[in-house]
C-alpha cells in the first residue's frame, strides 16, 4: 500500500550564544492577568474597554471565546486595547476547540454562573471533575447553590436561582479557584468568605477591577477576601497590571549574560524574592521609579529556588533559574511545589549539555562553564524561555521547536532580544 508523507513548515527560533544583553525593554500587561479581565467583562452588559494589553496568542483565543459567547470584541493592536461589548445575556458555552488550545479558559465559568445561571466549558485535557485541577472551582460554586456536573467531556453548571453568598476554604490557594469564586460571588445574593485566597498581583488586579465595576470586595491582596454580592455591575476601563513574569524572565537573561538590562513599566515589588535571589548570584539590581536595573560582571552563583504561591518565588520563573544555575558556579537545589511536570524541560536542557537531575519535586543542578548549542523543543511556555535563555549563552545555535508555546506569553520576544543585542531570528523549517 502507498504511504504519503506531508511535509509542513514549523517556525523554529535559532539563537546564537555568546551576546551580553544590554540596553532596555518596557513590560507589556499580564497575560495571567488580562486573560481574567476579559472574562471579568462577562459580568457587565455594555462595552468595558482593557488597555495594556500584551500582543499574545492567548488574547486571540480568549476575544474568539468571548465572541462565540456573542460579545463584540476589538482588539486594536497598535494602542494595546480590547473593546468588549457583552450583551443583555450572553450564551454560555466555550467549546473544546477552544478550550484546548487555552486552559484559561476555565475562567469564564465564575462570570457565567453567575450573570445567566449556566456555564458548559470543556474540560481542559487531563481533569475531570473533582480531580486535582478544578475540584476547588467546583466546590466553591456548589457551596453558591450551583449545580456542578460533567458529561461527554463538559462541566456543566447551572443555578436555576441567583446564587447565594457562602464561606469557603481553599485547601491550597490556587489562583484560578480564587478568580472562579471571586467572579462568581461579585453578583450572588449575600457574603461570601473566600480563605486562604490566593494573593498573587493578578488576584488583586482583577479584584480592582470588579470593585471599579462597582464589587463590593473587602481584604484585597490578603488571604482572606470578603465579597457582598451586588444586583449588578457597570462596564469600565482598566489597564492591565505589568507581566512580572516576563520582567522576571528579562532580569534572568541580564545574569545569564552578565549584562545590562532596565525594564521598564515594571512593578519590582511584584519580584521580591526572585531579584533577592539574583543579588545573591552576583548581580546588582536597582530599583527605579517606573522598573528596575539588573548589571552582571562575572559568571553569576548557583541559587537554591523553592516555588511557593505569592508571595513565595513564582513557579513561572522556575525553569528560567534552572537554566542560570546550569551555566552558574557552584550546585543549586530546585523544588518545584506547584508543578511537578515543569522539570520535563530539563530533558531538552540536558540535550544543551546541562547537568541537571531530578527527584519527583526536586532538581539538582549542578553549573557547567558551557553549554552547546543544539536542537531542542519548549514544551510551554516557561520551558520555552528557559531554552531560550540556556541559548543565549551557549556555543553556537540552539534551535528552538514548539515556538507556539513561546508566543503564548511573550509578546514581541525576538525583536527585543534583537534590540538588547542578542543574535536571534525566527526561521522556517520542514519536518
Ligand atoms: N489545583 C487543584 N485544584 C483546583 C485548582 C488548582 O488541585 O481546584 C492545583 C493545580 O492542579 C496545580 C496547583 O493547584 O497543581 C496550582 O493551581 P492554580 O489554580 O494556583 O494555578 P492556575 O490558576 O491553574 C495560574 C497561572 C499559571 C501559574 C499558576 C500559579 C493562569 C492562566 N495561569 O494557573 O501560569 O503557574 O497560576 O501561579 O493564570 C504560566 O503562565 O506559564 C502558567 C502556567
Amino acid at each position: 500500500m502507498a504511504t504519503t508523507r506531508t511535509i509542513r513548515s514549523v517556525e523554529v527560533l535559532r539563537v546564537t550564544g555568546g551576546r551580553r544583553l544590554t540596553g532596555s525593554v518596557t513590560l507589556p500587561g499580564a497575560k495571567n492577568s488580562v486573560l481574567k479581565l476579559m472574562a471579568a467583562t462577562l459580568l457587565a452588559t455594555g462595552t468595558s474597554t482593557i488597555t495594556n494589553v500584551p500582543d499574545i496568542l492567548d488574547v486571540e483565543i480568549m476575544a474568539e471565546l468571548l465572541r462565540r459567547l456573542g460579545c463584540e470584541v476589538e482588539h486594536d493592536k497598535d494602542r494595546a486595547r480590547v473593546q468588549i461589548t457583552v450583551p443583555e445575556r450572553p450564551d454560555h458555552r466555550a467549546d473544546y476547540d477552544l478550550v484546548r488550545r487555552m486552559r484559561a479558559s476555565i475562567c469564564v465559568l465564575g462570570p457565567l454562573v453567575a450573570r445567566v445561571g449556566a456555564a458548559d466549558v470543556a474540560l481542559p485535557g487531563g481533569d475531570n471533575i473533582g480531580s486535582r485541577g478544578l475540584d476547588m472551582h467546583v466546590d466553591g460554586l456548589r457551596r453558591m447553590g450551583a449545580e456542578v456536573t460533567s458529561e461527554h467531556g463538559y462541566l456543566l453548571a447551572q443555578a436555576s436561582e441567583r446564587l447565594t453568598g457562602a464561606e469557603t476554604w481553599l485547601d491550597f490557594p490556587s489562583v484560578g479557584a480564587t478568580e472562579t469564586i471571586l467572579m462568581a460571588a461579585v453578583l450572588a445574593d449575600g457574603t461570601t468568605v473566600i480563605d486562604n485566597a490566593a494573593r498573587e498581583p493578578e488576584i488583586i488586579d482583577i479584584c480592582t477591577m470588579l470593585q471599579e465595576m462597582g464589587a463590593v470586595i473587602d481584604g484585597v491582596g490578603t488571604s482572606t477576601l470578603t465579597i457582598e454580592g451586588v444586583a449588578s455591575l457597570h462596564p469600565v476601563e482598566h489597564a492591565t497590571v505589568p507581566d512580572r513574569i516576563v520582567a522576571g524572565t528579562w532580569a534572568v537573561a541580564a545574569v545569564m549574560t552578565q549584562g545590562d538590562v532596565t525594564v521598564r513599566h515594571a512593578h519590582a515589588q511584584h519580584l521580591s524574592i526572585a531579584l533577592e535571589k539574583l543579588v545573591t548570584a552576583g548581580a546588582d539590581v536597582d530599583i527605579l521609579d517606573d522598573g528596575f536595573r539588573v548589571r552582571m560582571g562575572r559568571r553569576p552563583a548557583a541559587v537554591d529556588v523553592v516555588t511557593l504561591p505569592y508571595p513565595g518565588f513564582p513557579t513561572d520563573l522556575q525553569p528560567q533559574f534552572i537554566a542560570m544555575n546550569s551555566v552558574a558556579e557552584g550546585a543549586a537545589l530546585v523544588t518545584e511545589n506547584l508543578f511537578e511536570a515543569r522539570f520535563r524541560f530539563v530533558q531538552e536542557l540536558a540535550r544543551l549539555g546541562a547537568d541537571v537531575r531530578t527527584d519527583g519535586h526536586h532538581a539538582l543542578v549542578r553549573g557547567r562553564r558551557a553549554l552547546s548549542g543544539a536542537p531542542v523543543e519548549a514544551t510551554d511556555i516557561r520551558a520555552g524561555a528557559g531554552l531560550v535563555l540556556a541559548g543565549l549563552v551557549a556555543e553556537g545555535t540552539t534551535t528552538v521547536y514548539g515556538v507556539g508555546h513561546i508566543d503564548r506569553g511573550y509578546a514581541g520576544l525576538v525583536p527585543a532580544l534583537v534590540g538588547l543585542g542578542a543574535d536571534v531570528e525566527r526561521d522556517l523549517v520542514t519536518e
